[in-house]
């Protein structure tokens, strides 16, 4: 399976933090926003990574992660010339997914919790289908909200950011989906505001009768870093967690090793790039706990 994160957008909410630099190039406490998701498909098993942004912030990414060898990763580039939607990704991706199927994660989310790795390998084994997540949220009329059927309590529709949301239950920026996508993408036409909708895909799959909704319940964290309030919050829940248990959340060159994918030498030099910081302290600790 292939993999997509997409970090383009224009962030503008986030004004004036994001004027001349990309959010999801920002801090989440001690490291840069784009970790987190990259995190996420990696424990998933993906290493072949195509990395989506704006032809302004797109040499950043590629000076902040290189070819991603650094992290055992296999990873390409490509540019969104505008912020024309999420499901612009699998038409600019559509070499790289080649014949494979695929997972995109949005650069601007956060997941945390027990259990998400094995529902993520989960998913990537159902590749002739599609999978994503839904959480209970305060406020889901940002985001595209799940309608259940009230008699069966089976998902019926995904309805964007409705006025009048037929549940609590969004759809989370994590999304896997067969080869099929790419075909699905292509035949989309854009929304009222000009954007090619997740959700008209999400429903395409829906309609099939392929698509499964995983209801992420309270032991989940999903936090998205899209204003200042929201981007400060994320950054003090990774400070709280990573204080209290001594681990780092999101050390990609842990990830690799873990995965196999890292030499450890390979690790120990990147360490040592990174100097006297607690995220290297870490990844010195973890490459020698991993070779005992
Ligand atoms: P949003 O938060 O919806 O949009 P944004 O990042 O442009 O911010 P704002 O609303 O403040 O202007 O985007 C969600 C994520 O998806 C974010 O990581 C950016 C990314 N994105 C793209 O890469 N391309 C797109 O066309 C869109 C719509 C979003």
């Amino acid at each position: 399976m292939k993999g997509i994160v997409l970090a383009g957008g224009s962030g503008t909410r986030l004004y004036p933090l994001t004027q001349v630099v990309s959010k999801q190039i920002l801090p989440i406490f001690d490291k840069p926003m784009i970790y987190y998701p990259l995190s996420i498909l990696m424990r998933a098993g993906i290493c072949d990574i195509l990395v989506i942004s704006t032809p302004r912030d797109l040499p950043l990414f590629q000076a902040l992660l290189g070819d991603g060898g650094d992290f055992g990763l296999s990873l390409s580039y490509a540019e969104q010339a505008q912020p024309n939607g999420l499901a612009e990704a699998f038409l600019l991706g559509r070499d790289f997914i080649g014949g494979d199927s695929v997972a995109m994660i949005l650069g601007d989310n956060l997941y945390f919790g027990d259990g998400l790795t094995q529902l993520c390998q989960a998913a990537t084994a159902r590749s002739d289908s599609a999978t994503v997540f839904a959480y209970q949220v305060e406020d889901p009329q940002r985001y595209g909200v799940v309608q259940f059927d009230p008699r069966t309590g089976q998902p019926v529709q995904i309805v964007e950011k409705p006025e009048f949301p037929p549940s609590d239950w969004a759809v989370t920026g994590l999304y896997f989906y067969s080869n099929e996508v790419v075909r699905i993408a292509a035949a989309i036409t854009p929304s009222e505001r000009g954007e090619l909708e997740i959700t008209a895909v999400n429903n395409a799959y829906l309609e099939r009768n392929l698509l499964e909704i995983v209801q992420l319940g309270r032991g989940y964290a999903w936090l998205d870093t899209g204003t200042p309030e929201s981007l400060h919050d994320a950054a003090s829940f990774v400070r709280t967690i990573e204080h209290r248990q001594g681990v780092q959340i999101a050390c990609l060159e842990e990830i690799g090793l873990e995965m196999g994918w890292l030499d450890p030498e390979r690790a120990r030099a990147r360490a040592a790039i990174l100097g006297n910081t607690r995220y290297a302290t870490y990844l010195q600790r973890r490459i020698r706990d991993l070779a005992s």
